[in-house]
């Protein structure tokens, strides 16, 4: 299998990269998989007995902002200082080799790809981002990028006062992320970005096309589905699924039941 996924990858004229969350696990990121999962990662909430869809939640920027604003400014602070693994500059080095084009589809919020150097034109963020926000109401369509600093007890994972703000009503701002239940997103920018990716599929869709699967959970199959359409759609796609828990894809795509990380650098190994 890896003998294959090396000579799809030595082959590839385009490379598409889809990202779930378990991509960030490599740079020390938790994923949510599971109630489980997600307590490991936020004890506090284990003891509140919230669950991720319970912190994921827009109405708490109304009700308690503490809470809301807890869960995403600490998100937002290890996001922002978490270095990108080493499997983001293999990715990177197979493209420049091969001259081939790229998109990245992600349901990822914490801006790992951007971090790693892929350029933000080529970047599908299905779920948003934590580094723009939006008003809560919202009052306009505005967005506009989170250089809020915003402190965190962590044993409670409550956010200090002051809480961000909207600059136009003065109301508690949010991430411009989409959340369980949510009204409120403002989906302008993830629109304009669909609207880049389908441009590129359409003009790649001849080409012999590496889909590099990697940390997508079938929880949120949003990503799942997205390598899977393009991998049975395309004919001379190949999908590449990277995932120690979730492997599965039926042949010709290719199953590898690894970290994305290990993974990688496997393939390169047979470069
Ligand atoms: N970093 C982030 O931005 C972040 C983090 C957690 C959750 N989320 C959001 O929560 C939702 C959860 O869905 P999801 O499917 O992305 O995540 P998930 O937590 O449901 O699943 C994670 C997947 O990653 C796999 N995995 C675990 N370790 C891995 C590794 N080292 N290498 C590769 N894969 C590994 C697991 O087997 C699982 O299939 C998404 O909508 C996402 O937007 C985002
Ligand atoms: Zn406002």
């Amino acid at each position: 299998m890896q003998e294959y996924a090396a000579s799809i990858i030595m082959d590839a004229e385009v490379f598409v990269i889809t990202a779930g969350a378990g991509m960030g696990v490599d740079s020390g990121l938790p994923d949510f998989r599971g109630d489980h999962g997600f307590w490991k990662a936020y004890p506090a909430y284990a003891r509140l007995g919230l669950s991720f869809i319970d912190c994921a939640n827009p109405q708490h920027f109304a009700d308690n902002p503490s809470l809301g604003w807890g869960f995403y400014g600490h998100r937002t602070n290890l996001y922002r200082n978490t270095i990108p693994h080493e499997g983001f500059a293999i990715i990177k080095k197979w493209i420049e080799r091969n001259s081939a084009e790229y998109f990245v589809v992600t349901s990822n919020v914490d801006g790992q790809f951007q971090k790693a150097g892929f350029a933000d034109e080529r970047i599908l963020e299905v779920h948003g981002s934590i580094h723009w926000l939006q008003c809560q109401m919202p009052c306009s369509s505005s967005i506009w990028m989170n250089d809020e600093v915003v402190r965190v007890d962590e044993a409670s994972m409550r956010a200090l006062h002051p809480f961000p703000r909207c600059p136009d009503c003065g109301e508690v701002s949010r991430p411009n992320i989409l959340m369980f239940g949510d009204w409120s997103w403002l989906p302008d920018r993830t629109r304009i970005q669909e609207h880049a990716f389908d441009r590129f599929l359409e003009s790649n869709a001849e080409r012999r096309i590496a889909v590099i699967e990697m940390g997508a959970g079938c929880a949120i199959p949003t990503i799942r589905a997205t390598s899977e359409r393009i991998g049975w759609d395309l004919e001379k796609a190949t999908v590449i699924r990277i995932n120690p828990r979730e492997p599965g894809i039926k042949s010709p795509h290719i199953s590898m039941p690894c970290g994305a990380l290990e993974g990688l650098r496997k393939i390169d190994a047979l470069l």
